[in-house]
């Protein structure tokens, strides 16, 4: 058997486990890379050419390491014993139950792994919280794994993880940063160097950043704040847009011009999905809460409630714009995923559009390239009004108006004359994203809705 310079194991085969871990495979060949999971069917997937999930690149990227430095195995305990270096990567949604229900972190499969790793180690390791936590679980995490009887030293670390779905191969290559938290006590120092090493074998020295624990930490959860601060803000002057022919891109391209603010995440939209902004907030605002921080708590909520107001005024337009009823009415929806080039549908705002269109009795025919299998499950307890529909072309057909959900560039270059044709008259399109030529389509005859624009409407 080879001998490979450091064993690294990743315990969390998902999102951020599967991919990160491909690519330090790839980046270092004499390390070898091991990512575990319980979910038998993910790792099964993870070792054939259909992955568990779907990023652009990434099934290039697995191929590359997979059988020579990267392996996948439901053998959790096994792998603790034989790795020093452990990545945590579970999955830490918001608690649905109890106390902090609908705003803390469920720490329930983290704290599992913590226990799985203490019970299972036999010699000294690192232990890298690579999930998204609450500022000072590394505290928790180190009481939990002193309190054996074994006389092992667990060093606990926070590195994590800024990629974005959709660009995750590209993030992880060729990051803005990476971060790496530990304690600056010699035994801390120590265990971050050899993971800064890690990421030195591809990221220059500059980018690889070092802070307490703690603010690494709080780091991620700031990040994403801020992110989704950003969109809720820029729909929040939508909507005003909307009431005073101010057009929402003109204003995005002026203030991002200004180098202070910066030209990304401007683009308004029907708000912002994905498994992590949300519950990254509602953590944030529970902490700030749990210290007495009430102000600041509510600061943040209300960057998710401008989030959720902007999809129930969407649906409102729509309403209003199709004479006040959808009742009985095909509508199609252009994308169930979050964004683009993602399968995930994690708290997509398509899902919130399908169900306020459903209780106006519309009938739902939902397309996506990536995202149906997914659809398919969220949709699970639905029985009537939703079909779904793998052709774009036929999912139009016959139906009174498109709504545009996920921003897939595919969308942009249909052939819209003959969907127009297919279509009820009237027929509408609800541009969510913004990403069509309005122009054109109301050329062709459709009633154009926009966000943030005047609509085109020959009504
Ligand atoms: N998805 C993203 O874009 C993203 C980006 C940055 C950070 N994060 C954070 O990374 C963490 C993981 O996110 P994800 O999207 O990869 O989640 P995920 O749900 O896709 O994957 C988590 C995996 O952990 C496994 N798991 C749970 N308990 C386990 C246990 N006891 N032993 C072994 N495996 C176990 C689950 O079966 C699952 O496959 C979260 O904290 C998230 O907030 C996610």
């Amino acid at each position: 058997m080879a001998k490979f310079k450091k064993n690294i194991l990743c315990i969390g085969a998902g999102y951020v486990g599967g991919p990160t871990m491909a690519v330090i495979a790839a980046k270092c060949p004499d390390y070898k890379v091991t990512v575990v999971d319980i979910n038998k069917d993910r790792i099964k997937a993870w070792k054939t050419d259909n992955l568990p999930i779907y990023e652009p690149g990434l099934l290039e990227i697995v191929k590359k390491a997979r059988g020579k430095n990267l392996f996948f195995s439901t053998d959790v305990e096994k792998e603790i014993k034989e790795n020093e270096i452990i990545f945590v990567s579970v999955n830490t949604p918001t608690k649905t139950f109890g106390e902090g229900a609908g705003k803390a972190a469920d720490l329930q499969y983290w704290e599992k792994t913590a226990r799985n790793i203490l019970k299972n180690s036999e010699s000294d390791k690192i232990i890298i919280e690579k999930s998204t936590l609450p500022v000072r679980t590394a505290e928790a995490m180190e009481r939990i794994l002193n309190s054996g009887e074994k006389k092992i030293h667990f060093e606990v670390l926070s590195s994590p993880e800024f990629l974005a779905e959709g660009t995750a191969i590209k993030d992880l290559l060729n990051p803005d940063r990476v971060l790496v938290g530990s304690r600056e006590t010699p035994g801390g120092i120590k265990a971050r160097n050899e993971i800064v090493e890690i990421y030195a074998n591809w990221i220059p020295k500059e980018k690889i950043l070092t802070t307490n624990v703690w603010s690494s930490e709080l780091s991620k959860l700031v990040a994403n704040a801020f992110l989704a601060q950003r969109i809720s803000s820029i729909n929040a002057i939508s909507a005003l847009c909307e009431k005073t022919e101010a057009d929402v891109d003109e204003i995005s391209r002026a203030i991002g011009h200004d180098s202070r603010i910066g030209a990304k995440f401007l683009r308004p939209s029907i708000g912002f999905g994905g498994s992590c902004f949300k519950k990254d907030i509602l953590n944030l605002s529970y902490i700030a809460e749990s210290y007495g921080l009430h102000e600041v708590a509510e600061y943040w909520q209300n960057v998710i409630k401008l989030n959720d107001y902007q999809a129930a005024r969407f649906v409102k337009n729509m309403l209003k714009s199709m004479f006040n009823t959808v009742a009985g009415k095909k509508i199609a929806l252009f994308g169930f995923a979050f964004k683009a080039n993602t399968g995930d549908t994690r708290e997509t705002p398509a899902l919130a559009v399908t169900k306020m269109l459903l209780e106006e009795r519309a009938e739902i025919i939902i397309t996506d390239p990536k995202a149906l299998h997914e659809a398919k499950r969220d949709l699970a307890d639905i029985k009537k009004g939703v079909t779904l529909e793998e052709d774009v072309y036929k999912a139009a057909k016959g139906s009174h108006a498109i709504a545009i959900m996920t921003e897939w560039d595919s969308y942009k270059t249909l052939d819209y004359e003959k969907i127009y044709k297919s279509m009820e008259k009237p027929a509408f399109i609800f541009d969510g994203r913004n990403i069509l030529n309005h122009k054109k389509l109301y050329d062709i005859g459709f009633n154009v809705y926009p966000i943030g624009k005047t609509p085109l409407s020959h009504l």
